[in-house]
């Protein structure tokens, strides 16, 4: 491993969004783990973007399973030593309909398991390595729907009703700004992400934008300048509201 060469891990990124991250830094000449908890998807996306020329390694990594994230940084210290950008990606909706007054309380679970504990997960454990980094970076994938301000303006997009994915990307949101508050003594940029409405399998391919346009947003906070911005929250356009 050049000690030169930028290594980043994408969770969730055997496809959608979190693919086209990985691709997207692949290009930059960094050298990108592959998150991904199936294995036969995991290995036909680290081919497929091998093919394209790209230096990826498959990490197998389920953020919902503690041994699972250990094992994945065991992976990235005992390849690269160090993890210069993480980018937590990964979520699920949880399941539908998730009405407030009828959501399944296993569907609610699922959502704060994957989205919120899962990225708290990944991060503390990616934590040693990202301190090793002269220039480390955290994104966190939320979403316009976690935007308080934009759920509580009249006339704005902000989705379904949702008791689960919008609340989850809501404490997403919260939790990037406490990570910025306790790290902000550090070299350690962590900034929450909106890829705005992109056809990808979460919302049944429903979605405008492409997952190539989607990525964008993530591959611009995790190339940072070192005077960057910490514990904001941007889309394409700029700020997001909270
Ligand atoms: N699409 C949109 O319009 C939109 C809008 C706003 C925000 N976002 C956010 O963008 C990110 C990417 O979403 P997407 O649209 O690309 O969705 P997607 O196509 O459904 O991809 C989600 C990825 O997360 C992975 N994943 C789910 N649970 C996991 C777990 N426990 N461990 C590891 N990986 C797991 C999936 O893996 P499997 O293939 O194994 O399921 C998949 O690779 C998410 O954070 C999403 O909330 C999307």
């Amino acid at each position: 491993m050049n000690a030169q060469t930028t290594i980043a891990l994408v969770t969730g990124a055997n496809k959608g969004i979190g693919y086209e991250i990985a691709a997207g830094l692949g290009a930059l000449g960094w050298s990108v783990g592959v998150g991904a908890r199936d294995q036969e998807r995991r290995e036909a996306a680290a081919e497929k973007l091998r093919a394209a020329g790209l230096d990826v390694f498959g990490v197998p990594l389920d953020v919902t399973d503690d041994d699972s994230v250990a094992a994945a940084a065991r992976l990235i210290e005992d390849r690269a030593g160090r993890l210069d950008v993480l980018v937590n990606n990964a979520a699920v909706t949880g399941g539908m309909p998730q009405m407030p007054t009828t959501v399944d309380l296993a569907v609610l679970r699922r959502a704060i398991e994957t989205n919120v504990i899962g990225v708290i997960r990944v991060t503390n454990a990616m934590l040693p390595l990202l301190r090793g980094s002269a220039s480390p970076r955290i994104v966190n994938m939320s979403s316009g729907v976690g935007s308080l301000t934009r759920q509580t303006t009249p006339g704005a997009e902000t989705g379904p009703v949702s008791a689960a994915y919008s609340p989850s990307k809501t404490f997403l949101n919260a939790v990037t700004i406490q990570y910025a508050k306790e790290l902000g003594d550090t070299n350690i940029l962590i900034n929450a992400a909106n890829p705005g409405y992109v056809a990808t399998d979460l919302n049944n391919f429903r979605g405008f934008r492409t997952p190539e346009q989607g990525a964008a947003i993530a591959i611009r906070l995790a190339t940072l300048p070192d005077d960057g911005p910490t514990g904001g929250f941007f889309e394409d356009d700029g700020v997001v509201p909270w």
